[in-house]
C-alpha cells in the first residue's frame, strides 16, 4: 500500500518539478524578468533576491542560489498545492526558526510567500558549499570522519533536546562547508520532521523516503518511532561515507521490515575504504551500534557522544551543547 503511494507520489513530484523548473528556466533566461517576477508576484516586502542558478531539486520544489542583501543565500521554493498540507509546511518553517543560532542545523534567514501560477513559499537559508553526497567515494581522512560524526551527533542531540525527530536523514540532507581540510556540516531539510509533544515516541508518521536509510521501526506500523530512528539513518550515511555508495534498496521489503537485511554484507568493495584501513575499533563499534535493527539496542546521540569523548563525558550526565563543543575541541586535538 505504502509502496503504491510512493510510486504515485514520485511521478507527481517529477511532473511538478519539471513545470516549476520550466517556469524558473524562462525567468533565468530573461534576467530582467526576475526582478519583475519577485516584485509582481508577491515578495514586495523584501529587497529583490538576484537569482544565480538552480542548485538542487527536492521533493516539493527547487532550491536556487541567489544574492540577497549582498549575501549569497539558498532559497528553497515550494509549490503550495491543494494536496500539500499547509500545516506541515508551516511546521517546517516553525522548526527552522528554532535553529537560528545552531552550528549543526541549517540556519533560516527568511521566509516569504509569493504567487506564480500556484502559490509559492520561499525559504531563505545560509548557502552551503555542497551536500554530503559529494564526499561519498572521495578520499576522506579518519579525522575528518570523526569530526563529521561528532558534529552530526551533536546536531541530533540538539534536535532531541527540542523533541524533534528529523525522519529524513540522508547524505542529500546534510550540507557542508569546507575550510583548510575541515568540514563544517549542518543537518538540513526539515520537511518530514516531527515535533513530539509530551512523549518521546510517536506512531503517527507518514513518509516516502529512501529505503536504504529507513529504520525498521518506520517500516513497521506496529512499532513506535523515536529519536533513534535518525541514529539508524545516520549510521547508514557513515557506512556510505567510509565504504562508498550503497545501492538503493529495490528488493523485497520484507527482510528490511524484519530487520534481517545485513547491510554490511551489501557494501561495495571500495578497496582503500574498508574498516581495517580506517583502523579504528571505536568508529566500527559506533557505526555497528547505530545500524542495529532493534532500536532498543541502539544507543542515543548522547550515549554515542559519551563513547567518543570517553573520559570527558559520563553517560547520563545532563549536558548542554556548549559542553559537547568543549569535548569536541579536546578530542579532535588528539588526532
Ligand atoms: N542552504 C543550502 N545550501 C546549499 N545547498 C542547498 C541548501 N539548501 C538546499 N540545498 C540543496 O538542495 C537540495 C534540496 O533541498 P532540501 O531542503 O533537501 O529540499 P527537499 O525537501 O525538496 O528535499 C539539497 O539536497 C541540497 O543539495
Ligand atoms: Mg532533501
Amino acid at each position: 500500500m505504502r509502496q503504491t503511494q510512493q510510486t504515485f507520489q514520485k511521478d507527481q513530484i517529477e511532473q511538478d518539478q519539471s513545470i516549476l523548473k520550466l517556469q524558473l528556466a524562462r525567468l533565468i533566461q530573461n534576467k530582467r524578468n526576475i526582478k519583475k517576477f519577485y516584485r509582481e508576484k508577491g515578495i514586495q516586502t523584501i529587497s529583490t533576491p538576484e537569482l544565480i542558478n538552480i542548485i538542487g531539486k527536492g521533493s516539493f520544489g527547487l532550491v536556487i542560489k541567489a544574492i540577497y542583501l549582498d549575501k549569497q543565500v539558498a532559497i528553497k521554493i515550494i509549490q503550495i498545492k491543494e494536496e500539500i498540507n499547509i500545516d506541515k509546511l508551516k511546521q517546517e518553517q516553525k522548526l527552522l526558526e528554532k535553529f537560528q543560532d545552531s552550528k549543526y542545523l541549517l540556519n533560516l534567514r527568511k521566509t516569504a510567500y509569493a504567487k506564480l501560477s500556484s502559490p509559492l513559499l520561499f525559504i531563505f537559508t545560509d548557502l552551503c558549499e555542497g551536500e554530503l553526497t559529494d564526499l561519498i567515494n572521495k578520499k576522506i581522512s579518519k579525522k575528518q570522519i570523526i569530526s563529521i560524526m561528532v558534529q552530526l551527533l551533536v546536531g541530533l542531540e540538539e534536535l532531541q533536546q527540542m523533541k524533534i525527530i528529523h525522519v529524513d536523514i540522508k547524505p542529500q540532507n546534510i550540507l557542508y562547508n569546507h575550510q583548510n581540510g575541515n568540514y563544517q556540516v549542518k543537518i538540513a531539510d526539515f520537511g518530514q520532521a516531527k515535533q513530539l509533544q509530551d512523549k518521546d515516541f510517536t506512531d503517527n508518521l507518514t513518509r516516502a523516503g529512501t529505503l536504504k536509510y529507513t529504520s525498521k521501526e518506520i517500516l513497521n506500523d506496529d512499532e513506535k518511532i523515536g529519536y533513534k530512528s535518525d541514529i539508524y539513518s545516520l549510521g547508514i550515511v557513515f557506512i556510505e561515507l567510509i565504504f562508498g555508495r550503497l545501492f538503493d534498496y529495490q528488493q523485497d521489503i520484507k527482510p528490511l521490515k524484519q530487520g534481517k537485511w545485513d547491510i554490511l554484507s551489501q557494501r561495495p568493495k571500495v578497496e582503500n575504504r574498508i574498516f581495517d584501513k580506517i583502523d579504528d575499533f571505536l568508529i566500527e563499534k559506533i557505526i555497528k551500534n547505530m545500524i542495529q535493527s532493534n532500536q532498543h539496542e541502539r544507543k542515543d546521540s548522547h550515549e554515542l557522544l559519551s563513547l567518543i569523548f570517553q573520559e570527558f563525558l559520563t553517560n547520563h550526565q545532563q549536558t548542554q551543547i556548549s559542553f559537547y563543543e568543549k569535548c569536541m575541541d579536546k578530542v579532535m586535538n588528539q588526532f
